[in-house]
């Protein structure tokens, strides 16, 4: 019911969405990766640049040579193109510092980033991403590092999840279990990067380990599928860094929708694998590349990543008592934004019931 004092938004001929919720981002680092991307281009995959010292480890030393400011405009800019793309909540990671210092600088930017913009930011911290080259060979003593630097991110409520890559030359199930036992005591919820490349039974995993979100999924079976939906994991999708990297083997989406598991889709944005910030753009991946129909890419978008923030209860849905999180969109029929792949932008956003310009 309207009553006095409430804004009236007018939204004829419009389609009115919730805000999108990007459950999974790398937003605030040094430097780009534009060189590899034309070395992509020209054929060499991930793995082989990454190897040749490029990778995560090239955006880690750009990192540590940023200052807190120019790590703070650099999360402000992609704040703001979160907004005009009609995303009004972000889970943001840490992750290319890899010392204590840069990861808590980091994680102290994306708290400005939240504070200083209309958007949404939530901090995880990902000192668990690579193994920096002071640490090459040394796999347990970087991970001694990262759990101290845990306990400083908890202590001043930096974070509110961790974050660990498990794959081959990363880390290792042994390494996640340490980290899991280390934010259990600070009260801080898992997440994990498993499966993108190989299957090594990261889904399993992150059952094992209760976590509250498995992560990528590229490479995960029914088996990991049904360890996840037993164990009451969120799958979180990100088709765009399977199309970033000129890669086919999309997550088994289909198969998670019809085990009950409330998928959550993501753009992982990031310099390196994922470099888009466009939720249209992965709903349109969920229904090309991954037999999603619009509803559930939508649903993926928005109230099941809502569910996963610990946000359920006030965003992620347009229903009377939440928070205004909505965007109007020039269309009569809401599938548009996604049919029209890559042309779609809202007309207007408006985040915690205020207009973002
Ligand atoms: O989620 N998989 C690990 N981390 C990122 C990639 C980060 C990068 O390449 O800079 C991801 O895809
Ligand atoms: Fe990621």
């Amino acid at each position: 019911m309207i009553q006095p004092g409430d804004e009236i938004v007018d939204a004829s001929n419009c389609s009115v969405l919730p805000g999108f919720v990007d459950a999974h981002t790398h937003p605030v680092y040094g430097g780009d990766r534009l060189d590899e991307f034309s070395l992509r281009a020209s054929g060499a995959s991930y793995q082989e640049i990454a190897a040749a010292g490029g990778g995560i480890l090239s955006t880690v030393s750009k990192t540590r040579a940023a200052s807190e400011q120019q790590l703070i405009d650099c999360g402000i800019r992609h704040a703001e193109l979160f907004l005009r793309n009609g995303t009004t909540t972000i889970e943001a990671k840490s992750g290319y510092g890899l010392n204590p210092e840069t990861e808590i600088r980091l994680l102290g930017a994306i708290k400005r980033v939240g504070e200083s913009t209309g958007l949404r930011v939530l901090p995880t911290y990902l000192g668990a991403h690579a193994i920096p080259a002071e640490f090459a060979g040394n796999r347990q003593g970087y991970m001694d590092t990262v759990l101290a630097t845990l306990d400083t991110a908890a202590d001043q409520r930096l974070a509110l999840w961790s974050d660990i890559f498990v794959e081959s030359g990363y880390f290792d199930a042994e390494d996640a279990r340490r980290l899991a036992h280390r934010a259990k005591s600070h009260d801080l919820g898992l997440r994990m990067h498993v499966d993108q490349f190989g299957n090594s039974g990261g889904a399993r995993l992150a059952a094992e380990l209760a976590a509250a979100s498995a992560d990528h999924l590229e490479y995960t079976d029914i088996d990991g599928i049904s360890a996840l939906a037993k164990a009451g994991v969120t799958p979180v999708l990100l088709p765009a860094s399977v199309y970033c990297l000129g890669l086919q083997k999309y997550p088994l989406a289909r198969t998670m929708v019809d085990h009950g598991l409330p998928i959550v889709v993501a753009t992982d944005f990031n310099p390196g694998s994922s470099p888009t910030l466009s939720m249209p753009f992965v709903m349109s991946l969920c229904c090309t590349q991954m037999r999603l129909s619009p509803e559930e890419a939508l649903t993926a978008s928005t109230i099941n990543p809502a569910y996963l923030l610990g946000l359920g209860d006030k965003i992620g849905s347009l229903e009377a008592g939440k928070v205004a999180d909505f965007t109007l969109w020039q269309c009569n029929d809401w599938r548009e934004i996604i049919y029209h792949v890559g042309s779609t932008r809202p007309s207007q956003v408006f985040c915690g019931g205020k207009a973002i310009s």
